[in-house]
């Protein structure tokens, strides 16, 4: 009954964490696509090939339903992979819609006309491939109106927390708050559009002021697939193990992930 959790690296684990939490009966199999991160300076094909590749690891590891626990990828290349490679006994979810529903005050599903919403003015942050693709203000069109979204490609952030260089990690962050700030100097709500990000999200509320309402993904999404598992159980695939693979260095990458989730994962190669 496995399900299928995929990053570029270890931000996926901020997802991993909060569906293990929420559905704790369900062995989770986590891919962290080490040796090809970060994804956000890569070209939409290039993070297509990579993506493909990884999901089909996944199946093989008796998945039937793998979560893009990545931004990047779901904006890069969900849509095209759904549109034409997924075959009909499998699916693969990405992570930001969750996440626009919450902003939009809708429940889960909800496919009514876009209409005004609380948030006037909303910060993104995300990787540059994210922020290039537009999938966010696209996604965004179709539940709201009236929303100005200014978005902060953040260089850096992901390869700092890769290598587990959290003080660098910090510097960027305040550096390209400081620059959204900037463009638009009053946000009602920032999204951290990156799982990578909720590791520096103090950082980001720090930087931001205490009356910006920080939107991070994790339990948003945890919620959604509880929901979703509920209603297609038939999804949960026959994989029985906790599994975490890599194609990374499985010590260094093992090290980083306990440093993170301080609690010991071992990841083994993919
Ligand atoms: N954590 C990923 C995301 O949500 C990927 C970051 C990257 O590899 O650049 O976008």
């Amino acid at each position: 009954m496995a399900v299928g959790i995929f990053d570029s690296g270890v931000g996926g684990l901020t997802v991993l964490d909060a569906v293990e939490k929420r559905m704790p009966e369900v062995p989770f199999v986590y891919f962290g696509d080490h040796a090809h991160a970060p994804y956000g300076v890569r070209d939409a094909d290039d993070i297509y090939n990579l993506t493909i590749a990884a999901v089909e690891r996944l199946w093989e590891a008796g998945c039937d339903l793998v979560i893009l626990a990545c931004n990047t990828a779901s904006a890069a290349a969900l849509r095209r992979m759904q549109e034409s490679w997924v075959p009909k006994d499998k699916r693969v979810l990405g992570v930001f819609v969750p996440l626009i529903e919450a902003l939009t005050e809708r429940q889960w599903g909800d496919n009514s006309p876009p209409r005004e919403v609380a948030a006037k003015h909303v910060a993104l942050f995300a990787t540059p491939a994210t922020v290039a693709s537009r999938a966010f203000q696209r996604e965004l069109a179709f539940r709201a109106i009236g929303v100005d979204v200014e978005a902060q490609a953040c260089g850096g952030v992901v390869d700092a927390i890769e290598e587990g260089d959290l003080i660098l990690a910090e510097a960027l962050v305040r550096s390209h708050v400081d620059a959204l700030l900037r463009k638009m100097p009053k946000p009602d709500a920032a999204i951290l559009g990156c799982t990578h990000y909720p590791l520096m999200e103090e950082q980001f509320q720090q930087a931001l002021g205490s009356d910006v309402k920080v939107f991070s993904q994790a339990s948003l999404v945890a919620e959604s697939l509880a929901d979703y598992l509920a209603r297609r159980p038939d999804m949960l695939g026959q994989g029985t193990d906790r599994l975490f693979l890599t194609t990374g260095e499985p010590k260094r990458v093992s090290d980083n992930a306990t440093q993170f989730l301080r609690r010991k994962i071992t990841f083994q190669a993919a």
